[in-house]
């Protein structure tokens, strides 16, 4: 596995699932409007498969809708986090596995195969997106989330070039010198914006889903934001030239434009 170019991606990120309080960062709600318009029906009796499940912050939420068996995939160490969380829940029917996730290939498919937060992160995006279609059963559905370069200008111009210095730091000094204080300071963005209703400022949107959560998840995601090597902005145009795969049932794909700055996209295995 030390071939892969994300490798140092993975191993960055498990500084962070690795340094977490246990159990899930998000709230139920979170996951489902991460998942939505996916919901319990849809994964009810299902197998699920999670491509880069970091420490299965949404995996053991999912469990609440009574799958038949879900396996979350990852690089990093981040797997013992999810293998603890997972294991926490009760529910028996899961495996986490490290492996890269782009060359990933299970001989029995999944109904439900996702990847939420990762592509963008990917040397090669394209390259998780075929590996989420090729581990999908035939009829079997995906689902994706990833940055939009659409709406995320103030992060492009002024978050990634501090990424770029940051990432190459020690992790604690990244999450406490640099994390920390950008974080409170969008806090305090966030909270102004969404209270006085200024709708024109940038992140808007994003901030009125954030500031329902305490500064710890600020903080979190700053952290996350910071501490990868890799991050991409993948517009709609490239994800609508992904969707136009013929191994997908046309009519059922949707591309949903999430808190004005990213994309949650999903379709159909054909059959
Ligand atoms: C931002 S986290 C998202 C984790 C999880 N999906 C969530 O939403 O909480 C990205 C995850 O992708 C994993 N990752 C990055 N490149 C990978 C690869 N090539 N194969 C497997 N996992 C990878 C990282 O280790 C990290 O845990």
């Amino acid at each position: 596995m030390t071939d892969t170019p994300d490798l140092k991606t993975a191993q960055a990120f498990a500084t962070s699932w690795n340094n977490l309080p246990s159990g899930s960062v998000y709230t139920f709600e979170q996951f489902e409007d991460w998942f939505q318009p996916l919901n319990k029906n849809d994964v009810e009796g299902k197998n699920v498969l999670e491509l880069g499940c970091g420490n299965a912050s949404l995996l053991v939420h999912l469990i609440r809708w009574n799958p038949g068996s879900v396996t979350g995939v990852d690089l990093g160490d981040s797997v013992t986090a999810a293998q603890t969380n997972m294991k926490a829940t009760g529910f028996s029917k899961f495996s986490i596995i490290k492996d890269d996730l782009v060359k990933f290939n299970s001989d029995n498919k999944y109904d439900i195969v996702y990847s939420i937060g990762v592509l963008h992160h990917l040397k090669e995006p394209k390259a998780g997106f075929d590996s989420v279609l090729r581990n999908t059963k035939p009829g079997g559905k995906f689902h994706c989330w990833v940055y939009a370069k659409e709406g995320n200008s103030i992060v492009i111009y002024l978050v990634d070039p501090i990424r770029l210095i940051a990432s190459r730091l020690p992790w604690w000094f990244t999450k406490y010198f640099i994390a920390t204080p950008l974080a409170a300071l969008y806090f305090i963005y966030a909270h102004l914006i969404t209270s006085f209703h200024i709708s024109f400022m940038p992140l808007y949107s994003y901030s009125a889903w954030i500031t329902k959560r305490n500064f710890l998840f600020f903080r979190h995601v700053a952290f996350d934001q910071l501490v990868t090597p890799q991050t991409a902005y993948i517009d709609k145009k490239t994800i609508e030239g992904w969707l136009r795969d013929e191994r997908i049932v046309q009519d059922s794909t949707y591309i949903v434009f999430r808190n004005g700055n990213s994309w949650k996209f999903g379709g159909k295995f054909k059959n």
